[in-house]
């Protein structure tokens, strides 16, 4: 059975709304899903199994959410090598016209320089995630599919 650990943060609840859907379609793939909030996580569960799995929202004129933030200040010298990653980040132009998407690449980037492979394309919600559910479903599917195929 292959395995996947999610870290995500999460401050008002939809990152959580969206992980646990993620969590509820990998199980159909038969694929087991830990859950670790960034608050509690430790630089080492960054590694915790080969697949992965980054959810975090955008605060703050564009920056990541504190807790993740906070892990990948801790995490600067871990090595990712052989390990797959998704990233799942959410975000809404509401809060800032001009800084909506700079946290964007800033996970993204962390896994790439550190070794770790992006495994699926980054998944981005951009506004409440409530009635976009089915599409976070349809592309879960998909990176079942990948996760189970490697
Ligand atoms: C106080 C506050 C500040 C925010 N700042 C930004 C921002 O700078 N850029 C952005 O794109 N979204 C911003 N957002 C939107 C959040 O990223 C979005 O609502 C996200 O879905 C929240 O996820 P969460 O419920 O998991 O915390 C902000 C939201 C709040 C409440």
């Amino acid at each position: 059975m292959k395995q996947l650990t999610i870290i995500y943060s999460s401050w008002w609840g939809n990152t959580r709304l969206v992980v646990d859907k993620i969590s509820e379609i990998l199980h159909t793939f038969a694929i087991q899903v830990e859950l670790l909030n960034a608050s509690v996580a430790k630089s080492q569960d960054l590694v915790k199994t080969p697949h992965m799995l980054l959810a975090a929202p955008t605060y703050d004129h564009g920056i990541l959410h504190a807790p993740m933030d906070r892990l990948l200040l801790w995490a600067q010298d871990i090595d990712l090598s052989g390990i797959s990653f998704a990233i799942v980040w959410l975000w809404d132009e509401k809060y800032d016209q001009e800084y909506t998407v700079e946290a964007a690449p800033i996970l993204e980037s962390f896994v790439t320089s550190h070794g770790g492979i992006l495994l699926h394309e980054s998944l981005k919600i951009n506004k409440s995630p409530v009635g976009q559910l089915d599409t976070v479903e349809l592309r879960t599917k998909d990176y079942g599919k990948q996760m189970t195929s490697v």
